[in-house]
């Protein structure tokens, strides 16, 4: 079992979306018995909540349901997932500078390397917290093509 843990800041809008993303096509291929995922947030002030309801609301026009409950990062995540990614730049040193002692830090990446086509050149997933509507279809149109390429990267190994 490979197991994926996508880590945003407040764990409300980009990585709950990713993890509803990347499950539902982890479904859709029928491989929950070879690859799961998770999310979590740098940050605390969301813990316990739902994703921000303009993520949800755009989830939901695409055919998903994100309904994950907003958690912290913590160190036993180091230990259980096998590959760690950090949205954007800000959460990737975040998460390095967290690594407990002893911590396989080469299974940290950022998400943006994933991405291919249009978005090969983006470098990290813009938050659209403080954005509009707009600002979380392109959050999600970013987090679909990387998870895709995740996908085939993951299953063809
Ligand atoms: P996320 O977006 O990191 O994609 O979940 C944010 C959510 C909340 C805050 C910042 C970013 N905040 O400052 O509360």
């Amino acid at each position: 079992m490979k197991k994926i843990l996508f880590v945003c800041l407040g764990n409300i809008c980009r990585s709950p979306a990713a993890d509803g993303v990347f499950s539902a096509m982890i479904a859709e291929k029928n491989l929950a018995g070879t690859l799961s995922c998770d999310s979590c947030g740098t940050g605390d002030w969301h813990i316990g909540q739902l994703p921000d309801s303009r993520m949800r609301a755009a989830g939901t026009r695409r055919g998903y349901n994100f309904n994950h409950r907003a958690r912290q990062l913590c160190a036993d995540d180091y230990r259980r997932f096998d590959l760690i990614l950090a949205m954007d730049d800000s959460n990737f040193s975040d998460i390095l500078a967290r690594a407990p002692a002893g911590a396989d830090t080469a299974k940290v990446k950022k998400f943006a390397e994933f991405c291919s086509g249009k978005f090969e050149n983006i470098r990290y997933v813009p938050d659209p917290y403080y954005g509009g509507e707009k600002d979380f279809n392109h959050a999600l149109d970013i987090i679909e093509n990387g998870c895709a390429n995740l996908l085939s990267g993951l299953s063809a190994s």
